[in-house]
């Protein structure tokens, strides 16, 4: 028996800690980094030469809802493309369980965004989705929050009110188990129909479990535009309550009116750190994309439609080319979804480069023209942004997307390569990365991407997924 699984030869390394490269061979064994250097004579079962690559730490993708894309594409090509090892999943309130009523189509938005038809919320409780999980792992590992706007689906007859008494009672419940079960803390999607009627206080009382269970609460906030700061507040007001870290979702400011005011948040937010723990994540474009709305589209400079149930063939085009060729009108493409230009590049380059934001896709794997995000947000960081632009370093970019990601969700042994943390790696020429993916061809993989490692398995390499499925579940510590 050699002495190591694997071995990769003459990498050089980026450990995810913003510390510079340097030259080492890598060795793996039971899944683990085993040492890092240059051992004289040291055997491995396998060998894969690195030279001329950059070894990094797995990209953690901070924000995502691939909740269902585990379970229905288990190869995960979107992510293990782009060099993505760990997703966090059940974002933005919208998550696959508990369901202990099931589903029934029509699927309330957004929740439809992970099935419409709604036959995968078929887990009745957390944990019985966690163990269908570690049961039929998928390539990637992830780590998990239960959603508030499903909680509240599953517990209320209406939605567009506070709920009641009895009503939070049995959503703190399914929270509490979802935590005990695996889920690393509450997402809330207060933007959205389904949660906007949640006042602060109702949040704070579903949220109270985290505190004892260690999670931390996660959100799309109530407001990304006029009232941005607003939200923040919310926001910070709910972790103190709860006394739990924060993290805000793809942090942005939304709509011409407040282009330019990501001066007054990232001040804000730097200025609250200081007493609680916050985090935030940013994908790297000036479009974002949800499902379809009047009220959505108004306020954007363009609208690309990237789904309708009722008209499929509309997919990919643009909302005006929409209304003036085929004579169609919003209501008659609903349900849908849709891209919308509405940021200032200057505010996404900003909020980008503040030393605290951490790199999440936000990308919808179940679309059929789907933002570009979806498979190239890591690439488009590392090329266009680090290379291209020079707004940070390469050493700056890979610690958005690795160390300082696994440091906020508290993934303990991810995020940095060395001896003792868990094997996930990703090989990659700094060179040639960049994205593969535009809003013209939203579909294609990452360019540059070499091999990607998951638990010392080798799940992507040459261009195409090899069929390993080493995924786990994570906890928080
Ligand atoms: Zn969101
Ligand atoms: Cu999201």
């Amino acid at each position: 028996m050699r002495e190591y699984d694997l071995v990769i030869r003459n990498a050089t390394v980026i450990d995810g800690t913003r510390a510079p490269r340097y030259d080492a061979d890598i060795f793996v064994s039971g899944g683990r980094i085993a040492a890092i250097g240059r051992l004289e004579g040291a055997q491995a079962d396998a060998e894969v030469d690195a030279s001329g690559r950059i070894a990094a730490p797995g990209f953690i993708d901070a924000h995502t809802h691939d909740d269902r894309l585990m379970l229905s594409s288990p190869e995960m090509a979107p992510k293990v493309s782009q060099g993505v090892t760990t997703v966090v999943a059940g974002n933005c309130g919208c998550s696959l369980a508990p369901a202990p009523n099931g589903m029934r189509a029509p699927v309330t938005p957004p929740l439809d965004l992970l099935d419409d038809e709604g036959g995968w919320f078929r887990f009745p409780t957390f944990r019985e989705y966690v163990e269908e999980l570690v049961a039929h792992p998928p390539a990637t590992n992830c780590a998990l929050l239960v959603g508030h706007t499903m909680l509240r689906v599953q517990t209320m007859d209406s939605l567009g009110r506070p709920a009641k008494k009895a009503e939070i009672a049995r959503m703190k419940s399914l929270a509490d188990e979802a935590l005990a079960s695996g889920a690393i803390g509450i997402s809330t999607g207060l933007y959205y129909e389904p949660a906007h009627a949640a006042p602060t206080d109702e949040v704070v009382q579903v949220c109270r479990p985290l505190a004892a269970r260690n999670g931390l609460y996660v959100t799309h906030m109530r407001d990304e535009g006029a009232n941005v700061l607003v939200s923040l507040e919310e926001t910070f007001r709910i972790g103190r309550e709860v006394g739990v870290p924060v993290v805000i979702s793809h942090h942005k400011v939304a709509g011409a009116p407040n282009h330019g005011r990501s001066r007054e948040t990232l001040p804000l937010i730097e200025a609250r750190m200081k007493s609680q723990k916050i985090g935030l994540d940013c994908y790297p474009y000036c479009a974002s994309s949800t499902i379809l709305s009047a009220g959505r589209a108004a306020g954007a400079t363009k609208t690309l439609v990237t789904w309708s149930k009722p008209h499929p063939e509309v997919a990919g085009m643009d909302l005006e080319q929409i209304k003036r060729e085929m004579k169609l009108g919003i209501d008659q493409l609903l349900p849908a979804g849709a891209i919308y230009f509405s940021m200032d590049e200057q505010d996404v380059q900003r909020i980008l480069s503040f030393e605290h934001t951490m790199i999440g896709s936000d990308g919808l794997p179940h679309d059929a023209a789907p933002h570009p995000r979806l498979w190239s947000t890591f690439p488009r960081v590392l090329g266009h942004y680090a290379r291209g632009l020079g707004l940070f370093p390469l050493e700056t970019a890979v610690y958005k997307m690795t160390g300082l990601t696994a440091r906020t969700f508290g993934l303990a042994d991810r995020g940095v390569l060395a001896p003792g943390m868990a094997a996930d790696i990703t090989l990659f020429d700094a060179g040639e990365i960049d994205e593969g993916a535009s809003f013209e061809k939203p579909i294609a993989p990452a360019k540059g991407i070499d091999t990607v490692i998951v638990n010392g398995t080798i799940v992507w390499r040459d261009g195409k997924s090899t069929g390993a499925r080493p995924g786990q579940v994570l906890r928080r510590s």
